[in-house]
């Protein structure tokens, strides 16, 4: 009888474990609606990059030119050993493959992706800055990061004959920063503020100025990172092709992948906010990711949308090129409870080459991401939006298997994509 009982368990055990593990056969046909959606998951449905109305220089070759001098520059760091690439390094579409980023210190984020970024409305995991050229502006003053100063980047760009003859064409004649102790900046150390306070507030205006317009070269140039079209562009293209949408005969992805997709846009519910041909909505979610050890969980966007309204450098600040019409985004942004520990839905072309994943590099792989995803936890902070799934072992396979067919060299011209 006992026997009996285990043979029974066992049998039980088994199937359990099969079932976890068996691919049943998924339908290849998809209806027009599905058509319609994985079309606008495609890169062919990505509309042109708008001029940022707040960057006057945001499409300027000469702007592109010298941001991706300065983009590599080393020199534009306390240590003379840190520059941008130095966390966004090309190889890993612009990432570092490191949980938390090292500058000049280690920080409290992971670095996300710059491929295709300009199209967000918001930067940061936290959406803190409202434009790229602002944003570009926080490392370059950040201990952890860059440890520079505005001054110093005004000498460094006075000292240079090159830079200063490229940033004279764009915007004219240099401020003066004789005789400005190099250090002073309103951020930084007490020291560093007691030296900016010291100054006219006619210096402090010219010589913000003029950060803000390196800014805006630096954001010009990281315009020219766009995503190329990867398999899953090809299959959506084969898919748009037949016009009979029942019965295409596409084979540029496999059983496997294909599964992967339909689970992407039906059952695991990515595309409620990875959607668009970016795979993100551009908005801020709780997904109930544990916080990083050591630090407070998050408060996400809450926070960010507050420091954003308060940015000397934001859409509505002196130093931008908008009308106050122009800078909707920013005056009628949200700025509710939900918010709290909410982060900026990331894209996911190309995750394959981004690992660790999530604001604070918290998970390793994307099987990891997955398993996350299909148990949902509680939220420390607020509430997770994402439901549990409760998907089997071959669907979370299959669902690895479409995000592998996300990744695809970039289409920017591989001059931009090295130092000079
Ligand atoms: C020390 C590493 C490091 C350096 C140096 C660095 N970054 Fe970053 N970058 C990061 C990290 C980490 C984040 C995310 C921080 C956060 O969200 O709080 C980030 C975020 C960004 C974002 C926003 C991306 C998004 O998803 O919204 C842009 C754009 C960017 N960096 C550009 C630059 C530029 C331009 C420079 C040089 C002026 C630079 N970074 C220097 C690590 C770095
Ligand atoms: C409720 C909105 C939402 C849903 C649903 C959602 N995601 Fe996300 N996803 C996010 C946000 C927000 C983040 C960043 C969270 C953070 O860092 O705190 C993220 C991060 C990720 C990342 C990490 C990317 C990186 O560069 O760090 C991957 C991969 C990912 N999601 C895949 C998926 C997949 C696959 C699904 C479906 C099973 C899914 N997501 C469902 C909003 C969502």
């Amino acid at each position: 009888m006992k026997k009996l009982l285990l043979i029974f368990i066992t049998f039980l055990i088994t199937g359990f474990v099969a079932w976890d593990y068996l691919a049943l056969p998924v339908s290849r046909d998809w209806s027009p609606t599905e058509v319609a959606l994985i079309h606008s998951l495609s890169l062919s449905a990505l509309p042109p990059l708008l001029a940022d109305s707040s960057n006057s220089v945001s499409d300027n070759e000469q702007a592109v030119e010298l941001g991706h001098q300065l983009f590599f520059d080393t020199r534009m760091s306390g240590s003379g050993k840190v520059s941008c690439a130095t966390c966004h390094q090309p190889d890993l579409m612009f990432t570092d493959g490191i949980a938390l980023a090292v500058g000049n210190g280690i920080g409290t984020r992971n670095t996300p992706s710059l491929a295709g970024i300009s199209y967000s409305p918001w930067f940061y995991w936290d959406g803190r800055k409202d434009s790229q050229w602002a944003q570009a502006l926080a490392p370059i003053e950040a201990g952890h990061e860059h440890n520079f100063s505005r001054v110093q980047v005004a000498q460094l760009i006075a000292n240079d004959s090159s830079y200063k003859t490229q940033y004279e064409t764009l915007f004219g004649a240099l401020a003066d920063v004789n005789g400005v102790p190099s250090s002073a900046t309103p951020l930084g150390t007490p020291d560093q503020q007691t030296q900016w306070s010291s100054l006219t507030t006619e210096s402090q205006t010219d010589i913000s100025r003029l950060f803000s317009n390196v800014g805006k070269v630096l954001a010009a140039y990281q315009r020219q990172l766009m995503p190329g079209a990867s398999r899953f562009d090809a299959y959506a293209q084969s898919l748009a092709a037949d016009t009979d949408a029942g019965s295409h005969p596409s084979s540029v992805l496999n059983g496997t992948e294909i599964a992967g997709l339909r689970l992407f846009i039906d059952k695991g519910q990515c595309v409620s906010c990875h959607n668009g041909p970016l795979f993100t909505n551009h908005e801020f979610h709780n997904t109930g990711i544990l916080s990083v050890a050591g630090q407070l969980p998050s408060m996400g966007r809450y926070d960010g949308i507050r420091t954003a309204q308060q940015d000397p450098f934001n859409c509505l600040g002196e130093f931008s090129d908008a009308s106050s019409a122009q800078c909707s985004e920013l005056r009628f942004a949200r700025t509710a409870n939900d918010l709290v520990g909410a982060h900026k839905t990331p894209t996911l072309r190309n995750a394959s080459l981004t690992a660790p994943y999530m604001h604070g590099g918290q998970i390793a792989s994307l099987r990891g991401v997955l398993q996350h995803y299909n148990l949902a936890p509680v939220s420390m902070l607020s509430h997770n939006e994402a439901k549990p799934l409760g998907l089997r072992t071959v669907e979370l396979r299959q669902l690895e298997a479409f995000l592998l067919t996300l990744t695809a060299p970039l289409a920017t011209p591989a001059k931009w994509l090295q130092a000079l």
